[in-house]
């Protein structure tokens, strides 16, 4: 049976997990994977990465790996030249990676907002400048009648903290989730004509390890159970969403199914911001 995505090749930066069981990087590489793509997984822990390409592998899907801080442009080239020499194209770029911190404002030193601007916004940059070069020179694809399919595909994950106040102050991470946003947006206009899409995410509240140490202050004191508790109160559901939420979206936007969806911002939030506040 033939995937949505069916040999494409997917770059996943970040699709490692911090802790044990799924992020949204891990998640959407094995959903990529399962789509039938061929997944770079990308992370500058090399264990994270490969625990990730093994499960792909474990599942039959076709995966490797590539060490890199997606922060150093010699890093992001370097990626790109072993994506073009492992899988020989690139067909989608998935950008994960982030970091979160509790600081209030007048606690953010100059080089925690810098860190911040390098990890959540700067990365972005960087893997986008990389990649569209290589995507441009991929076929014009189209669908048995004619219909013109695209030729490459970018997923940026944001976060709805970049458009809502979370109740947390952590304004770098705000402002760097904020800042991906128009970043999509420019790329998507500068090549919608050219066939490349660009679309991001904004994940709500989802249970992922990588919350866990950063606000397991901020919303249980330090337990983990009333942080889950807290944090499921929080959204209209009842209970946060997770990687797989995030990654189903990633693996849509991907795909020829989105044809025509470029320069979106899908909240995948469980109704946290159509709440009103
Ligand atoms: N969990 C949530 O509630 C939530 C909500 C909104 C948005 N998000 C977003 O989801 C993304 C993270 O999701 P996750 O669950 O996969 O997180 P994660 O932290 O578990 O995984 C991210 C991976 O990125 C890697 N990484 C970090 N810095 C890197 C760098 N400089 N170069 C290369 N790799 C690097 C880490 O090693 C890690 O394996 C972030 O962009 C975050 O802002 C999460």
């Amino acid at each position: 049976m033939s995937g949505k995505l069916q040999d494409r090749v997917v770059i996943v930066v970040g699709a490692g997990s911090v802790g044990p069981g799924w992020g949204n990087g891990k998640a959407a590489a094995a959903l990529y994977a399962r789509a039938g793509a061929k997944v770079l997984a990308v992370d500058i822990d090399p264990e994270a990465a490969a625990e990730t390409a093994g499960i792909i592998a474990g599942e039959g899907g076709t995966a490797e790996t590539f060490t890199a801080d997606v922060t150093r442009t010699d890093r992001v080239r370097a990626m790109v030249d072993a994506c073009l020499d492992r899988f020989g194209r690139i067909d989608v770029l998935h950008n994960n990676v982030g970091i979160v911190a509790h600081i209030p404002t007048v606690e953010l030193s100059d080089a925690e907002w810098d860190r911040f601007h390098d990890i959540n916004l700067k990365s972005m940059f960087l893997t986008c400048r990389a990649v569209l070069p290589a995507m441009e020179r991929n076929e014009f694809r189209t669908d048995a009648d004619g219909r013109k399919l695209g030729r490459g595909a970018i997923v940026n994950i944001a976060s709805i903290a970049g458009i809502r106040w979370l109740g947390v102050p952590y304004i770098a991470y705000a402002v760097t989730k904020g800042g991906i946003l128009p970043l999509t947006r420019t790329i998507a206009v500068e090549y919608a004509g050219r066939g490349i899409r660009a679309n991001a995410i904004l994940p709500g509240l989802m249970d992922t390890p990588m919350v866990v140490e950063p606000l397991k202050e901020t919303y249980g004191g330090g337990d983990l159970a009333k942080m889950a508790e807290a944090r499921d109160a929080l959204c209209p559901t009842g209970y946060m969403g997770d990687g797989w939420d995030v990654g189903h979206a990633a693996v849509f936007l991907a795909s020829d199914d989105a044809r025509y969806i470029t320069g979106a911002e899908l909240v995948v939030d469980g109704g946290f911001t159509a709440r009103a506040a």
